[in-house]
């Protein structure tokens, strides 16, 4: 969701711009820009709507635009139409401040008002020319760019990451954030800025994480943060760990079927990070003993696939560590006066960490005392800073839109926490933790085998590339799978589809089913299995096509179900690691089939840092 890069030093500026935001296509965006000032100051800007083709193709890849400071912008609509004139970067109208900006100032028409009863006037929609002007406001009132950015923050309201040239200060870029995401990197040959690691690692990996209000200046010499006062302040940077590598395509032809193919891998990953030697530990997470022992319940919130996680942890966690659980979806729980008693444990889960209304959510529950742990994929986000504990999962960046192996890495997490506090509170026979302990680590190859299903998935996701509805239907974990399978399948395919708890189907839904309606059984749960083929026979009779994924030991499916597929056996509470990458496979293969853009699916971005 909007992408912004930056850089000034020893080269030319606009082609590192134009790559860095290549490597931010992913956040989803519908128009770009680009600003370079060069040695007096001046600044040229050239903008497009559509792809970053269109704005390389008007600027010769960036060569036509000379000057070693410049800072680019990709748009994801929030704000009036995508177009030329409400692309980034925006300006004032003598073209001395010119600004890119990500996120959405909330408090923008009474800015707007009062910028023009001082004589503003506005060519775009957006409010990030409100902003813009803003800082122009300050700077003819102070004189100062610093002084500019710190009113401007004091007097907006909402989230902004946002990047500044100022033609009086050639070679400088003036940033701040509040938000949204923005890290900082150096080396000796100038200083980088942008929305997200991968859009500069090919440059640096020494990297600063900002905190809200940090007040960032770059110039060819390095990097100065200062507060919100005006005071330098000193930070630490990051070295990357993962290469620039990890972040391209790798010969694959999708981020997203590379990303399915690395969950072995990242579950290792996760699973060998927290458990050595057959000992589980948690420590990195700051949650002792008593206290996990002393929990009244475990709240999980998250957005999307996040959110599917935790209804799958919620069946994990109850059945294990015997705790109550409840599951809620963010953008409802934060609006909610949920009644707490203090003693619960609120979990949010989020690959970014940056998704504005999980954020939202956990400042609410902290507010009340509550104590909060990230389940979070990204460095140094803002969900990670501001939780109480961090677990981090160790799925890498994650470029294609839908996610795949952070789901996993979530699971893998969630699993680890189960059995933690099924441990320490008693609820597990030691023998059976034992086991449960070696099962998490036997997944990874168990996954492998279940991507072998590859071919016979492709195979089917052809034969059923023309349907109009397919419904995901299981109960219990089989369901959470379920809803997860369908979202994976709506966002890339755009086929409609519907998840069901089975036994709910008759309650209303069966009624869409016709001849020929696809509906797909999730069949893992050995106790559940009866119950679930007797839903599925339902819709068989009224003429639906029925398929089903079950374990490789399932038994009781009726032979008259058109396609079975059977994945690996494993312990019962970890069947949705399994279950879901053939789901992933079929969602992949039929949107590739219906010839749709898999990893930047229409009108969807990958970090949602607005409402
Ligand atoms: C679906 C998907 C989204 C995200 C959701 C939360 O494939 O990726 O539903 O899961 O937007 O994002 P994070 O995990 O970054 O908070």
């Amino acid at each position: 969701m909007c992408g912004i890069v930056g850089f000034t030093g020893g080269k030319q500026a606009a082609p590192v711009i134009l790559d860095g935001l290549t490597k931010l296509e992913y956040r989803g965006y519908d128009s770009a820009g680009v600003a370079v000032s060069d040695k007096d100051g001046t600044i040229d800007i050239v903008k497009a709507k559509g792809k970053l083709k269109v704005l390389g193709d008007l600027t010769d890849g960036g060569k036509k635009l000379k000057g070693l400071c410049g800072i680019g912008h990709t748009r994801w609509a929030t704000h009036g139409e995508p177009s030329e004139n409400n692309a980034h970067p925006h300006c004032n109208d003598e073209k001395t401040i010119v600004a890119v900006h990500n996120g959405i100032i909330e408090n923008f028409t009474p800015l707007k008002e009062k910028l023009m009863r001082r004589g503003y006037t506005f060519y775009s929609e957006t409010d990030t020319e409100v902003a813009t002007k803003l800082v122009d406001y300050y700077y003819k009132k102070y004189g100062e760019p610093l002084r500019a950015i710190s009113e401007f923050a004091l007097h907006v309201r909402g989230s902004y990451a946002l990047a500044v040239l100022f033609k009086d200060y050639p070679g400088k870029i003036f940033a701040i954030r509040k938000d949204s995401p923005m890290v900082i990197g150096y080396t000796d040959g100038g200083a980088y800025l942008a929305s997200d690691v991968p859009a500069i690692l090919k440059y640096t990996r020494n990297i600063y994480y900002t905190d809200n209000h940090d007040i960032v200046l770059l110039s060819e010499k390095g990097v100065t943060f200062y507060n919100l006062d005006r005071e330098e302040i000193k930070k630490d940077a990051t070295v990357i760990s993962w290469d620039a590598e990890a972040a391209e395509k790798g010969g694959w032809e999708h981020f997203m079927l590379k990303e399915i193919h690395e969950q072995p891998e990242v579950v290792k990953n996760t699973v060998n990070y927290f458990l050595h030697d057959g000992k589980l530990d948690l420590s990195e997470l700051n949650l002792s003993e008593e206290y996990l022992k002393d929990i009244g319940s475990i709240i999980i919130t998250g957005c999307g696939s996040a959110y599917h996680v935790g209804v799958v942890a919620q069946y994990v966690l109850e059945d294990l560590a015997r705790i109550p659980v409840r599951v809620e979806i963010a953008s409802e729980f934060r609006y909610r006066k949920p009644v707490l008693s203090g003693k619960e444990l609120v979990i949010v889960i989020s690959q970014s960490g940056e998704t504005a209304d999980s954020l939202a959510a956990l400042r609410e529950m902290k507010q009340n005392g509550v104590k909060t742990l990230a389940i979070v994929n990204v460095l140094g986000s803002s969900i990670a800073r501001e939780a109480d504990s961090v677990f981090y999962t160790k799925a890498g960046p994650e470029i294609s839109v839908a996610t795949t192996k952070a789901y996993s890495a979530q699971l893998i997490a969630m699993y680890l926490i189960a059995l933690k506090l099924a441990k320490v509170r008693g609820a597990v026979a030691g023998e059976y933790y034992a086991t449960l302990k070696k099962e998490l680590t036997l997944l990874p190859e168990k996954i492998e085998k279940t991507l072998a299903l590859k071919e016979e998935v492709q195979k089917f996701a052809s034969q059923m590339m023309d349907k109009k509805d397919v419904f995901f239907i299981g109960r219990g974990i089989d369901y959470a799978v379920s809803i997860e399978s369908s979202l994976k399948l709506k966002e890339i395919s755009y086929i409609h589809s519907e998840a069901y708890a089975a036994g709910e189907l008759k309650h209303g839904t069966i009624s869409l089913i016709e001849d020929g309606t696809l509906v797909l059984g999730i069949l893992t749960q050995k106790n559940l299995i009866e119950k679930t083929v007797s839903n599925l026979v339902e819709t068989a009779s009224r003429g639906a096509y029925v398929a089903v994924l079950a374990s490789e030991k399932a038994e009781g499916i009726p032979e008259k179900f058109e396609r079975i597929f059977r994945i690996p056996e494993t312990d019962e509470h970890f069947f949705a690691s399994l279950a879901v990458i053939a789901m992933q496979l079929f969602a992949y293969y039929l949107s590739v089939l219906r010839g749709n853009d898999v990893d930047k699916p229409r009108n969807l971005a990958k970090s949602v840092t607005v409402e």
